[in-house]
């Protein structure tokens, strides 16, 4: 079996310190970074050093407790007001992966559940709540992987934008997951990879897991993916997600929307693949939903730091893009797949696995 990178992880026990691959390096040189105090956190997440919705949400839980466990509180009063700057101050790393506020809205709700203990023993607490998210998503990222790959059949090729891997993850991936157990399970499939300027998340990351496991993966710039489309080598579309609206509206990298439309135009089936963490049923619609604007020079000056263009020229560098959930052919949870999603499907979907209360 393939082995899968070990993206973020805690070392220790409450002394110790969070562990993750400094992707920014990737693939040229692999190193492993100690992250042991929250700003080194925020810091980690702000430069993508770890990145992806769902490794960004066990990032939060670790971040969390590097914040509080050198709190000097004595008591719940104390505590509460300290675990509030930490998760405001871990919050404002990055807008758009809802899974950050959910990581850190979940270690809140721990806190609460326990605030009749001693601070040490909340702080435990803590600590063991940001593993069990950690295991968590190792889970969900092969519940999905078993789901996503029922939608792809022997002998398919699919495309995909960015990275929804490993390193996006604790563990295995969500878009990517799908190919992973497509081929643990002997399918012969292959994988187009979009590049993903500027940061090409896609060429240094998505292809160099899928080339690591085995995958016959190929690689291409973003703006060929028409013509493979059009070239009909492409039968499905996989693609991970930062935050999913009410709606099945579906925030990703930028560059998922125009290859959703494109998809459209030659009729390939466009799913999202994501973790029911990275649903937001505050926000009803996609256009509500926050993106992230980032340095102008990852664009002027690419990804390896050349000047590629006037070094003053106006540049617009938005981080993320939102899919209508009318181009998605189906969103697959850990749960399932919904189907042509619109809020009730993603209504009845979360009502079925228990997800939501009413009716
Ligand atoms: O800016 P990044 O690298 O954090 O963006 C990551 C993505 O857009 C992923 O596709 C998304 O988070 C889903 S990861 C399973």
């Amino acid at each position: 079996m393939a082995s899968y990178p070990n993206t973020i992880c805690w070392v220790g026990d409450l002394n110790g310190h969070c562990q993750m691959i400094e992707q920014t390096l990737l693939p040229a040189e692999y190193k492993e970074i100690e992250v042991s105090t929250q700003e080194q956190m925020w810091d980690a997440i702000k430069r993508l050093a770890v990145r992806g919705a769902p490794a960004i949400g066990v990032a939060a839980g670790f971040g969390v407790v590097l914040g509080i466990r050198d709190s000097k509180a004595s008591n719940w009063d104390e505590f509460e007001r300290d675990l509030k700057a930490t998760t405001e101050y871990l919050a404002s790393s990055r807008p758009t992966a809802v899974n950050l506020f959910w990581g850190v809205d979940r270690m809140t709700a721990a806190a609460h559940s326990v605030k009749d203990k001693t601070v040490p023993e909340i702080k435990q607490h803590l600590l063991e709540e940001s593993q069990r998210i950690w295991e968590q998503d190792r889970d969900i990222c092969r519940r999905l992987g078993q789901h996503g790959h029922e939608l792809l059949a022997e002998g398919e090729t699919a495309l995909t934008h960015c990275n929804a891997g490993g390193l996006a993850t604790a563990d295995y991936g969500t878009a990517l997951a799908v190919f992973f157990a497509a081929h643990e399970a002997g399918k012969k499939i292959q994988v187009f990879a979009d590049e993903t300027r500027p940061l090409n998340q896609g060429s240094r990351l998505t292809s160099w897991e899928l080339h690591n496991a085995g995958i016959d993966v190929t690689l291409i710039c973003d703006n060929m993916a028409g013509q493979v489309m059009k070239e009909g080598r492409i039968q499905k579309i996989f693609v991970g997600s930062d935050r999913i609206a009410a709606n099945g509206d579906a925030a990703n990298k930028i560059g998922t929307y125009s290859v959703s439309v494109l998809a459209k135009h030659h009729g390939v089936p466009f799913y999202v693949v994501a973790p029911t963490s990275t649903f937001d049923m505050d926000t009803a619609h996609g256009k509500d939903i926050p993106i992230e604007q980032r340095d102008p020079d990852e664009i002027r000056r690419g990804y390896s730091g050349g000047l590629n263009a006037p070094a003053d020229v106006k540049v617009y560098n938005p981080a993320f893009d939102v899919t209508p959930h009318e181009h998605i052919a189906g969103i697959v949870t850990e749960f399932g797949v919904i189907e042509n999603p619109t809020t009730e499907r993603v209504r009845e979907h979360f009502r079925q696995n228990g997800l939501l209360a009413d009716q």
